[in-house]
């Protein structure tokens, strides 16, 4: 009888815990998805084009140097908040300098009204009050990215959330058979680190902007670590047939 490296393969478990298993990689499966369109939504179009590209990353969390806050909102995530000319409206009056007077006789008071208040009313303290023209005024200055209040919520939600969610995928990835370990061990570790070094590099882009590469790559890497756990999870569970050099190994043919 020796140790075994593995722990015990799918198929010799129990048809509950596999079905228990199946509806967990399912439903987080389907969480992912929706995290990667949010990630989009809010992040792609920053810099003026469309789809998902390092400057979009920069942008959100450095800043722009061509655009206000605002401009860099108006373009990205609250592109879908009102109609193209609305939106060359505002930034047309960001660009005549923001002005009081040109606030009330240009449409701006009524389009931000009409369009932006329902949410930015001060009610939720996480996104700007653009109430009157002070609040306005306030997100028309030079876009710094997001602020490190921000940046500390966001990342104890992510370190914590990321965390349960591999520790989940990754002690159901643990009954699979993958030769060799170190394959698998680096697949267990690798969200780990990526988690680490995506949330590190959103306070380092802030002081150097390509750390917005290490943002994207371990991003990609997380994805790649979750779609392999899942599907080879998922395919062993119930499509894999074990060698029978794999059962004798774990003892239930001798
Ligand atoms: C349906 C609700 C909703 C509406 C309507 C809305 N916003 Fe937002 N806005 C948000 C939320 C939520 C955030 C914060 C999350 C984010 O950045 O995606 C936000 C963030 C912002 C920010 C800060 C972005 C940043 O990078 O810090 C600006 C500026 C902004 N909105 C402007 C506007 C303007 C201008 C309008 C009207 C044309 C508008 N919003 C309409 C919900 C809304």
């Amino acid at each position: 009888m020796t140790i075994q490296e593995h722990c015990i393969h799918f198929k010799m478990m129990p048809m509950g815990v596999r079905v228990l298993y199946s509806g967990t990689l399912i439903v987080l499966g389907v969480g992912y998805l929706f995290a990667m369109i949010h990630i989009f939504d809010s992040h792609a179009g920053r810099d003026g084009n469309p789809g998902l590209s390092v400057n979009d990353l920069i942008i959100a969390y450095s800043g722009s140097k061509s655009d206000t806050k605002i401009e860099s909102a108006l373009k990205g995530p609250m592109a879908n908040m009102l109609p193209p000319e609305e939106r060359n409206e505002i930034i047309a009056w960001v660009r005549r300098g923001a002005e009081e007077k040109d606030f009330k006789s240009s449409g701006v008071e009524g389009i931000v009204e009409r369009r932006c208040l329902v949410c930015h009313n001060g009610s939720n303290p996480h996104i700007p009050n653009l109430t009157g023209y002070k609040g306005l005024h306030s997100v028309a200055q030079a876009d710094t990215g997001m602020d490190i209040f921000t940046l500390v919520r966001v990342s104890h939600i992510h370190l914590f959330g990321i965390t349960f969610i591999f520790f989940i995928v990754g002690s159901i990835f643990c009954h699979a058979y993958i030769r060799p370990l170190w394959l698998k061990c680096i697949v267990l570790i690798t969200p780990f680190i990526a988690i680490l070094a995506d949330i590190g590099s959103w306070y380092l882009t802030k002081l150097f902007p390509p750390f917005a590469w290490v943002v994207m790559i371990s991003g990609a890497l997380m994805g790649f670590a979750f779609a392999f756990m899942w599907i080879v999870s998922m395919y062993q569970m119930w499509l894999y047939k074990p060698s029978p050099a794999l059962l004798e190994q774990e003892g239930r043919v001798s």
